[in-house]
């Protein structure tokens, strides 16, 4: 399928894009993890059209991405722990939970009324030029109707998004294919509120502090990430299934050494790539309607299996 809002990355089309995030208008753009869904972050009516687009509920807290360390302390209290571990995961799949700074009432939707701002540096050269472009922090929910896989190609974002957005810049597959590891730093202990790029370990090796893991109140998700059903592919999923107990009508999704798999997130058991080819392979199984259900291999909790294990338990989650 063709889709015409979708723009090959130049120089041209990124002063395109650009320009549309300056209009208020929405442009999808691609980060080392996933492609994010782009507004200003001081336009509130953009803002609250992302949340249209996206059939999102209106309270759900969206990351600021940035592309200069400079504008942090304009809208968020920065300490010398943010300031640390900014320098060493920045830019890089790592979003921090801040306080923020006053009540600037532009952020108020972006922020979803809380007293916290969310941020990130995104490690994506396309992302950052479109930031320097843009010249304000863009705020980017992952470029999906709520609920559904996040998008690692730009044709992902427009089977999904179709032409709810302006413009989608294609810089190609995302490099990290999980969305970003976010913790909460406003509290004495750091908190992880969702697994992702960055592994628990890298974080607890250069803090030197054990991290608190969050798995919050589903029914009260401090992060929506954190609701139980999310994620979720359309046909119905069973995970940590062996290759012996795969049934005969389901689609099975491999990990590492395994003989029969119709696809293999990595044959080698390799953490890094099974995350970048995840949620790809979710969408690609969901398209074989004539399976009954998608079976996946156990994947290994550690390292980027923390963040991979998160998304397929809720992606199989049965109310
Ligand atoms: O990798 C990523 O993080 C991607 C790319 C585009 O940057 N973005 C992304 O955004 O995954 P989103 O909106 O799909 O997921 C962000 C999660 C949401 O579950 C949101 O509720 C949570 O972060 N969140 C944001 N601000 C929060 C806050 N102040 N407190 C708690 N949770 C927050
Ligand atoms: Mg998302």
């Amino acid at each position: 399928m063709m889709f015409d809002n979708i723009y090959e990355y130049n120089p041209q089309s990124l002063q395109k894009a650009a320009e549309t995030i300056k209009k208020g208008g929405l442009v999808a753009f691609p980060t080392e993890t996933v492609y994010g869904l782009g507004a200003n972050v001081y336009n509130s009516q953009a803002v609250a059209n992302i949340f249209a687009a996206k059939g999102r509920p209106a309270f759900n807290p969206l990351i600021s991405h940035i592309a200069d360390l400079d504008f942090l302390p304009e809208y968020a209290l920065t300490d010398s722990r943010v300031m640390e571990l900014a320098k060493r995961f920045w830019p890089g799949p790592l979003t921090f939970v801040l306080r923020r700074k006053d009540e600037n009432p532009a952020l108020d939707l972006a922020c979803a009324g809380l007293p916290t701002v969310t941020v990130r540096m995104p490690d994506h050269k396309i992302a950052l030029k479109l930031i320097k472009a843009s010249g304000v922090p863009i705020v980017a929910p992952s470029a999906n109707r709520s609920t559904t896989i996040s998008p690692t190609t730009a044709e992902h974002v427009a089977a999904s998004l179709g032409d709810k957005v302006d413009m989608i810049l294609d810089g190609g597959p995302c490099r990290v294919g999980v969305e970003s590891t976010i913790i909460d730093l406003t509290t004495e202990n750091i908190v992880l509120l969702r697994a992702g790029g960055i592994s628990l370990e890298e974080l607890e090796a250069f803090t030197g502090e054990k991290i608190i893991i969050s798995h919050g109140n589903p029914d009260q998700p401090k992060s929506p990430g954190q609701l139980l059903k999310h994620y979720a592919p359309s046909l119905p999923m069973r995970i940590n299934v062996d290759e012996k107990d795969v049934h005969q009508d389901e689609f099975f999704i491999g990990f590492g050494n395994v003989s029969h798999a119709q696809l293999n997130l990595s044959p080698s058991g390799d953490l890094r790539q099974a995350a970048a080819n995840l949620f790809a392979y979710m969408r690609e199984a969901e398209k074989h309607t004539e399976y009954k259900g998608i079976a996946m291999s156990p994947i290994p909790e550690n390292g980027l299996g923390l963040a991979i294990n998160d998304r397929i338990r809720r992606a199989s989650y049965k109310k």
